[in-house]
């Protein structure tokens, strides 16, 4: 057992505390060092932190409890083995490498070995989807693992990776290109473009793009930036929401590492739109092998003078970008609960109104966009708003991102227009023998065969980006268990519909799975799901039974197989 010294300790703190500040909104940068130090974030860490911070130390414990990736105890091995369980990493195989695993280490998920090197647990999504079964080790990511590699990771690990084959960043596979991922060469250019313009043309550009935001949602990015622009403040906050956690989404991970010039000309632009002279990058904590590199990046825009003072000459414009880390909750990829894990607190989404617009980071006017958003803006500056809406529909302008992933020929990232049919993106990645498709993540929908010339668009069906292929062969239930783990998983527990509901949800899955959920029972969680829809807090609790109702009202000849007839 390591033994802290409390002087050493506070020195530690203060020494972060001049790097990241002392407000509250340090917290989790402070947490997330002195873990990395120490291993876990023991009682006196916490107290200390606490003191030093001039919080409650029960204000730490909470924060330190809610993410996943924190460990308040010295269980965890030097080398933490998280294998992904969710959906598309399970199609993949996942359950045969977790066997391997077991066997490689004597060990069972859960425990440690008794040298204290390595620990299994098992993870949600890593971004990984096309190339699964994934895992992540400490702070690298392993793709397309097969028990045959196993002995060599473990191998390897103990070598503390001094020389490996495994690369510490693992390449996308981009299988369709487009007017948005051909155009590397437009960096800078759109910002260079944006600062030619007075802030009200240049929110009139984003306005005839008809962009909507590329997250899911689709909120009009020109009203987002418009109405924060308008607010009356001093102080305004650009949030790049970088925290790509719905399952079978991986395409901002491309985006990150491939276009960054873009994503920081889209923040810069957005940051002069609104009058912001400040930006966060929440990285999702599974992207931790890029914090170096984004680091790195932001420091280089710095030195050219596209970041700081004077952005490219541009008397009085100033903006700088910060990259904070995210700590493995899903449910601060909604952008409230993004903003306060962003203050330093549990990422617990906020009621709204107020909108971040108006009341978001520090209580000030804020915009959150995504990756895909940011990347698209700036282009839209470079190009104009016709070469961006020429392609889409007039409800869902522009070409989309997709992750596609499971059972399909050629999994990966493809850029396609809004209003493409499920059966034409079916046939460019080899899916055409599908009986379902999920759009749209977990929280997405289910569409079976008989749908399949539905469009992928605002209008019809929208996703952010994740799409999952099921093949002819797969156990719809199994989906929808494994959708529901991931929902009672990830629930933030603020509101009891969402808290109770998908455990119920899951809980009936597995009764019709043991063959005793009667039909009057099943009709019941139908009607949880819808109510849950309506009476969640957040978009958590509303998505979560998409999956769940879809399923269930598409597969009922396969699920009800497992009903019994007698009631
Ligand atoms: Fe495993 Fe996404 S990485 S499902």
């Amino acid at each position: 057992m390591q033994i802290i010294e409390r002087e050493k300790l506070n020195q530690e703190i203060e020494d972060l505390k001049s790097q990241y500040g002392s407000s509250r909104a340090a917290l989790i940068e402070i947490l997330q060092n002195l873990q990395a130090k120490y291993g876990f974030l023991s009682g006196l860490v916490m107290q200390e932190t606490a003191h030093a911070l001039d919080i409650h130390p029960a204000e730490v414990e909470g924060v330190a409890s809610f993410y996943s990736f924190f460990r308040t105890e010295e269980k965890q091995g030097k080398y933490v083995i998280r294998l992904c369980q969710t959906i598309s990493c399970d199609m993949a195989g996942k359950d045969r490498v977790a066997q391997q695993l077991e066997n490689e280490l004597g060990i069972e998920f859960g425990e440690t070995t008794k040298d204290g090197m390595f620990t299994l647990e098992y993870t949600n999504c890593l971004g990984m989807c096309d190339q699964g079964p994934a895992l992540m080790i400490n702070d690298r990511l392993f793709a397309k693992v097969t028990p045959e590699k196993v002995p060599q990771i473990i191998a390897d690990c103990k070598r503390d990776f001094v020389k490996t084959d495994f690369p510490q960043i693992v390449p996308s596979v981009v299988q369709k290109k487009g007017p948005i991922t051909e155009n590397e060469a437009a960096v800078g250019e759109g910002l260079k473009a944006a600062l030619a313009k007075s802030r009200v043309d240049l929110i009139a550009v984003i306005r005839e793009s008809n962009m909507r935001g590329r997250g899911g949602a689709g909120f009009p990015t020109a009203v987002k930036w418009q109405l924060a622009g308008a607010a009356k403040s001093d102080e305004k906050y650009v949030v790049c929401n970088a925290d790509e956690g719905e399952p079978g989404t991986f395409k901002d991970r491309y985006l990150l590492y491939e276009q960054t010039g873009l994503l920081v000309d889209g923040m810069t632009i957005a940051a002069y739109a609104i009058g912001a002279r400040k930006g966060y990058i929440y990285l999702r904590g599974e992207y931790l092998y890029l914090k170096q590199y984004l680091e790195d990046f932001l420091k280089k825009r710095n030195n050219e003078g596209l970041l700081g003072s004077n952005i490219l000459g541009k008397d009085g414009f100033s903006f700088d970008i910060e990259l904070r880390m995210g700590i493995g909750a899903y449910v601060c990829g909604e952008e409230t609960g993004l903003i306060e894990s962003l203050e330093g607190k549990r990422g617990e989404p906020r009621n709204r109104p107020p909108f971040p617009v108006d009341t978001g980071f520090g209580g000030k006017p804020t915009i959150v966009n995504n990756v895909e958003t940011f990347v698209a803006a700036a282009l839209i500056c470079a190009k104009g708003a016709n070469w961006f809406n020429q392609n889409g529909t007039q409800n869902s302008s522009g070409t989309k991102l997709f992750s596609v992933s499971g059972d399909c020929e050629k999994p990966g990232i493809y850029e396609m227009p809004f209003g493409i049919s499920i059966a034409q993106l079916l046939k460019e990645v080899g899916g055409e023998d599908a009986k379902a498709v999920q759009v749209g993540g977990a929280s997405g929908w289910c569409i079976p065969r008989k749908d399949f010339e539905r469009k992928i668009a605002f209008e019809d069906v929208s996703t952010g980006g994740s799409i999952m292929v099921f093949g002819p062969d797969r156990d719809m239930l199994q989906v929808a268990k494994n959708f529901m783990e991931f929902f009672v998983e990830e629930s933030c527990g603020q509101c009891t519909p969402c808290r109770e509901g998908n455990v119920q949800l899951l809980e009936g899955l597995e009764m019709l799975e043991e063959g005793c959920c009667s039909m009057s029972y099943l009709n019941e969680l139908l009607k949880l799901g819808e109510t849950m829809q309506i009476a969640s807090k957040c978009g958590l609790g509303q998505a979560s039974p998409n999956a769940f109702i879809t399923i269930i009202e598409n597969f009922k000849d396969e699920i009800l197989g497992r009903v019994p007839t007698t009631v």
